[in-house]
């Protein structure tokens, strides 16, 4: 595929999909983190090269409550490009064809989180609102983030139906990254909140013998330890809430196929009015599953001091609360220990890194994306991908010069 370096970009008006979605502090608002810090660097680059650059980004999803407005992240990505990023708050078409039409060379306009236009989830991309509006004055498309590309949202496939487009350093970094991890012998660390997609790969990687070993932690472990007949305590709403016991039965599935290789906790930490408390995962009576117990951190850490290939996606608990980033913490060193080949995923996991002080070059790479990066694992092509591989046939021969 195709690369921005290959462009003259002086001048030219460059629409740039990034992913600066990031997890929210206490009060609500985003904190610098290393999607923010790496897609940062790459737009500062497009505007040092005289580009026009028009960032467009997501946060959060429709109805959750860390989907906010993109004016803070403004403020953050002026910090880390040392530049002036001017935010426009409007969806009104005229008004952003007016921001767009008074850039000089070397300028950055962010735009409204895409997520809030009603379109930018619909059938047809390519004919969506935000597509239309700026299709017209865009010479140069870049799509740079492997972590949006799963998604056949409009400003992630739109409008690369309808103009020359390029990959960006970040995603050309992530995807020769991954491609590095090769096949087969791997420890498979999943945690986090997103347990139906991790379900799924795990299954499909067991199955196929990509992965050796899973161990689990974060709300999955909750999943199975509840589908090997464990009483999860006030967990059990959770799992309700979130849609997890219609997947009980494959749970229940993969641990009858496949046990031996299922690591699940023996212990756990229960958030008991605010505080925890450690408790065997088979004598779970009340408070909620918040991280793996000391016992367990013990199990896993020797488990993967011993591991040759090891990826991580997803933290083991509620890192976030005090006390309970406890088990968070020990897998992240375990691994960075490790003399293993260590590829980390998920958004949350890596502000763990951050947040927890665990030493970052001790990992093999840092990806910034979650469910796409096991997507993009488990072989399927991503929409995102795809689509930068037809533009290429499109528009192969035209030159953004
Ligand atoms: C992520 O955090 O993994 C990406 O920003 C994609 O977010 P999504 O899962 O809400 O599409």
């Amino acid at each position: 595929m195709r690369s921005f370096l290959e462009f003259e970009l002086k001048g030219k008006r460059v629409v740039k999909r990034v992913d600066i979605n990031s997890p929210l502090d206490a009060q609500g608002n985003p904190v610098i983190n290393p999607r923010i810090r790496r897609h940062g660097e790459s737009i500062r680059k497009l505007s040092d090269a005289g580009a026009k650059v028009i960032v467009l980004g997501h946060q959060g999803r429709k109805g959750e409550e860390d989907f906010i407005s993109l004016l803070k992240h403004a403020k953050l990505l002026e910090q880390v490009t040392g530049k002036q990023v001017e935010f426009i708050s409007s969806m009104d078409a005229d008004k952003i064809r007016a921001a767009v039409g008074r850039m000089q060379n070397g300028d950055i306009l962010l735009l409204e989180n895409v997520r809030m236009w009603e379109d930018e989830e619909g059938a047809k991309p390519w004919e969506s609102e935000i597509v239309k509006i700026l299709t017209p004055t865009t010479d140069l498309f870049i799509l740079d983030a492997l972590s949006v590309s799963h998604r056949e949202h409009a400003s992630v496939v739109g409008f690369m139906k309808h103009v020359p487009s390029a990959m960006g350093p970040v995603l050309r970094d992530e995807i020769s990254a991954l491609n590095s991890i090769g096949e087969g012998e791997l420890s498979l660390v999943l945690g986090g909140g997103k347990a139906k997609d991790s379900i799924k790969i795990m299954g499909k990687w067991l199955k196929e013998e990509k992965a050796k070993e899973v161990l689990l932690g974060g709300a999955l472990s909750v999943l199975f330890l509840h589908a090997a007949g464990h009483n999860v305590g006030d967990s059990y709403e959770y799992l309700k809430a979130e849609g997890l016991l219609e997947f009980e039965k494959q749970a229940r599935e993969i641990l009858e196929t496949y046990g031996n290789k299922v690591l699940l906790p023996v212990d756990v930490g229960l958030n008991i009015e605010g505080k925890r408390v450690e408790a065997r995962a088979n004598a779970v009576e009340k408070g909620s599953i918040f991280d793996i117990g000391e016992n367990t951190m013990d199990a896993y850490a020797e488990r993967l001091l011993g591991a040759r290939k090891i990826l991580v996606n997803g933290p083991m608990g509620v890192y976030e609360k005090k006390g309970f980033e406890l088990g968070t913490k020990r897998i992240l060193e375990a691994i960075a220990e490790s003399n293993a080949y260590s590829l980390v995923g998920g958004g949350h996991t890596i502000t763990a890194i951050e947040e927890l002080g665990v030493p970052q070059h001790k990992f093999s790479y840092i990806s910034l994306s979650g469910k796409a990066l096991i997507e993009y694992l488990s072989g399927k092509e991503l929409p995102g991908i795809k689509a930068l591989k037809e533009n290429l046939k499109v528009h192969g021969a035209l030159k953004v010069a």
